[in-house]
């Protein structure tokens, strides 16, 4: 039995082989209809959400299961203060599959050493979204033909998007890709996403107008309110990019737009228009991807036997993180853990250095 907590917890192959089950759901959707026939998901939203938590219910009734839901922590006993761990060991005992967003990073990383049913992270704070960049994936390899050698700008939030930060981890596996990150300096992508690649894929501007020709895809974020400590570092950073008509006069006759949605002004409506604007099929695409997890996720857990996602030279000791956003710092009892990487100490949870 298997979770998906990072996008890097699957291989290339693996991604190939999701990637050949959506397109396939999608010429044959009658194939799939009675796949998961008397399994239930329960989906554990204590973060909003609109496409993915729908496009995972979507998915499971499409693959003839079914579906319980819980949206919003206040209608949950997480409001009595019940922890993330003893939430999923109850729920584990009445669905087959879960998928958790939560606004604490590192959150599904808990959930997955706890359950006792695939947890599937959909999204745990400013950390990772993996079934987001599943979305993209397709999205870019329908819409492109190919995920390798191109040029993907990345444009907005790349400090608390968690969409950018899985996306990296993907594509920079593919050969050939490069990246433009375009983001105020404020809000440029973490360390931790960035420094074991290869540095020579990466340029890094603040100015969408300088990065406009040379991009395959370009990859909008919303500047998210949510994330920021500081309502006055929001409003000031706010309109930073605002992408419209007339900034895509430079760009390629076949670059792609995506974005994760929800927007809220850094596309303007004037582009929805654009054959190049592909973000309403992306959320079409990832309701295909998401039904090839849940396939491959039970499939694989008719195999009792759990694997851990928590690293294996993973140490309890005391190191602790104090990135307030952190699950080691809201769990009761949950211990501080610390991995070494490229010479830094790291929080297994949420990757922030110690
Ligand atoms: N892209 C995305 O995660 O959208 P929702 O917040 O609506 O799920």
């Amino acid at each position: 039995m298997r979770s998906l907590i990072d996008i890097l917890d699957l291989s290339v192959e693996e991604l190939d082989d999701l990637l050949k089950t959506a397109n396939d759901i999608i010429d044959n959707p009658q194939k799939y209809s009675k796949s998961c026939e008397g399994k239930k998901i329960a989906t554990l939203f204590f973060e909003p959400s609109t496409r993915t938590r729908m496009s995972f219910e979507a998915a499971m009734y499409e693959l003839g299961g079914n579906v319980i839901s819980m949206t919003g922590g206040a209608t949950s006993s997480a409001a009595k203060g019940e922890s993330v761990a003893d939430t999923i060991k109850v729920v584990s005992n009445y669905v087959d599959i879960i998928a958790m967003r939560h606004f604490i990073e590192g959150a599904a990383l808990v959930a997955s050493e706890n359950g006792d049913v695939p947890i599937i992270n959909a999204g745990d704070g400013g950390h990772c979204h993996p079934t987001q960049t599943l979305a993209d994936l397709l999205t870019i390899y329908r819409e492109k033909g190919h995920l390798d050698n191109l040029t993907i700008g990345l444009c907005g939030d790349l400090k608390y998007g968690r969409t950018v930060h899985s996306l990296i981890n993907a594509m920079s596996r593919y050969e050939g890709v490069k990246f433009v990150l375009i983001s105020p300096k404020e809000l440029m992508c973490p360390d931790y996403v960035l420094e074991d690649k290869d540095q020579d894929s990466f340029t890094v501007t603040t100015s969408l107008e300088e990065a406009m020709p040379s991009l395959d895809i370009l990859y909008m974020t919303r500047i998210q309110k949510e994330r920021f400590d500081s309502e006055e570092e929001y409003l000031r950073l706010k309109d930073s990019y605002i992408l419209n008509p007339e900034k895509l006069l430079t760009a390629k006759s076949d670059m792609k737009i995506l974005h994760p949605l929800p927007r809220v002004n850094e596309i303007s409506v004037a582009v929805d228009d654009d054959p190049r604007a592909v973000y309403f099929k992306q959320t079409l695409y990832g309701k295909y991807m998401r039904m090839a997890l849940i396939l491959k996720l039970l499939n694989e857990a008719e195999d009792k036997n759990k694997v851990s996602l928590m690293p294996s030279d993973a140490l309890s000791d005391e190191y602790k993180c104090t990135n307030p956003k952190c699950i080691s710092q809201c769990e009761q009892e949950l211990k501080h853990k610390s991995v070494i990487r490229n010479n830094k100490r790291r929080c297994v949870y949420c990757e922030h250095d110690i």
